[in-house]
């Protein structure tokens, strides 16, 4: 039985960090692992101007432990007052990797989002001609749309317009959950790719309901049926190019969790590599980890794969049931079956 495993150093393409404390708690578990992540501009405010993002940016840096070599990938957050300049300024300086896509309501701080997809018209034009990713948080939010349905929704009402009225842009569908997401991406036009969270790997939505309601199980989008999380598992797994890896890490203190409102988010940064070895053994793809976590988001987005390795080991990982945090303690990602995978 192979002891140890070495990829390439993997990136993390879907991540919240938040902000003050909470970053300074959080970080250091992705900047441990992983090399570069796309940055969530979700902030309260949110991250909507280049200004924004660069100040950001400086925040995230100076949070990383010292020992660290990690790279934020900053993204802005669109709003129907986006001006296509800024973002085009902040892409020719390097400083931004995405645009990411809220529909207003949709999930944690998406009060800012998009409702009228006229007002945008020139900012998707604009990134299609510069060749900038645009990131979707792929639901509508219609009362009438049943929530398990929301994302399948979204591309046939929201998507497929939008990329055909602006042609050549970039899509990344973010954190997938439905068959009808992979059945879509893998019509193979070389526009569009999707990420998979860890936890969609692992639950379904009677890991949410039955037996007693988990509220840290409760993520956006929701998790779905045992069939949609097998589709999701043979896409991750395949190796094929445009499904990578997007942990949607999201923390949130157990008192924001545990209300009767509570929020949406699974934390999964401090052992998402080890849920991700155990999830790709299981399906006889571990030689197939290291194209999902390492070497399809970077192609896709036209940055060179890391050259530094990370070796996991088969080795029960030590990791905390929660982090504390000058907020209060944020519960940690638990995967419900025994991991054997250490970094
Ligand atoms: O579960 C989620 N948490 N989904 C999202 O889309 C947002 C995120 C958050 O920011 O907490
Ligand atoms: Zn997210």
């Amino acid at each position: 039985m192979t002891q140890t495993h070495t990829i390439r150093r993997p990136d993390d393409w879907h991540l919240h960090l938040r902000d003050g404390d909470m970053l300074r708690a959080v970080l250091p578990y992705t900047s441990r692992d992983f090399a570069r992540a796309i940055i969530m501009p979700n902030l309260v405010p949110p991250v909507v101007t280049a200004a924004d993002a660069r100040a950001y940016r400086d925040r995230i840096i100076a949070a990383i432990p010292g020992a660290d070599d990690f790279t934020p990938l900053m993204t802005l957050y669109l709003t129907e007052d986006t001006d296509p300049a800024d973002v085009a300024a902040a892409h020719a300086d390097g400083l931004i990797a995405a645009v990411k896509l809220y529909p207003a309501g949709a999930t944690t701080n998406s009060a800012s989002g998009v409702s009228d997809f006229t007002k945008v018209a020139a900012v998707f034009d604009k990134m299609a001609e510069i060749g900038l990713p645009l990131c979707t948080h792929g639901e509508v939010t219609d009362a009438d749309v049943d929530i398990f349905d929301r994302e399948a929704v979204f591309i046939d009402r929201v998507l497929e317009p939008i990329r055909r009225d602006h042609p050549g842009l970039r899509v990344v569908m973010e954190h997938i959950t439905t068959s009808d997401a992979v059945d879509y991406v893998k019509t193979g036009d070389t526009n569009l790719a999707a990420t998979i969270t860890t936890h969609h790997l692992v639950i379904n939505r009677n890991h949410i309901l039955a037996g007693g309601i988990k509220p840290h199980y409760y993520c956006l989008p929701v998790a779905k049926r045992e069939t949609h999380r097998l589709a999701l598992r043979a896409a991750a797994t395949s190796g094929d190019s445009w499904f990578f890896l997007g942990t949607d890490s999201a923390p949130h203190t157990d008192a924001n969790k545990l209300l009767p409102c509570g929020c949406a988010g699974c934390f999964t940064a401090p052992n998402t590599m080890s849920i991700l070895a155990e999830v790709f053994e299981q399906d006889g793809a571990l030689d197939r980890l290291e194209a999902f976590t390492s070497l399809n988001g970077p192609a896709f987005y036209g940055l060179p794969p890391n050259e530094a390795t990370l070796t996991l080991i088969r080795e029960m990982p030590d990791y905390p049931a929660h982090i504390d945090t000058a907020d209060g303690p944020v519960t940690v990602f638990d995967p419900a079956m025994p991991l054997n995978w250490s970094v």
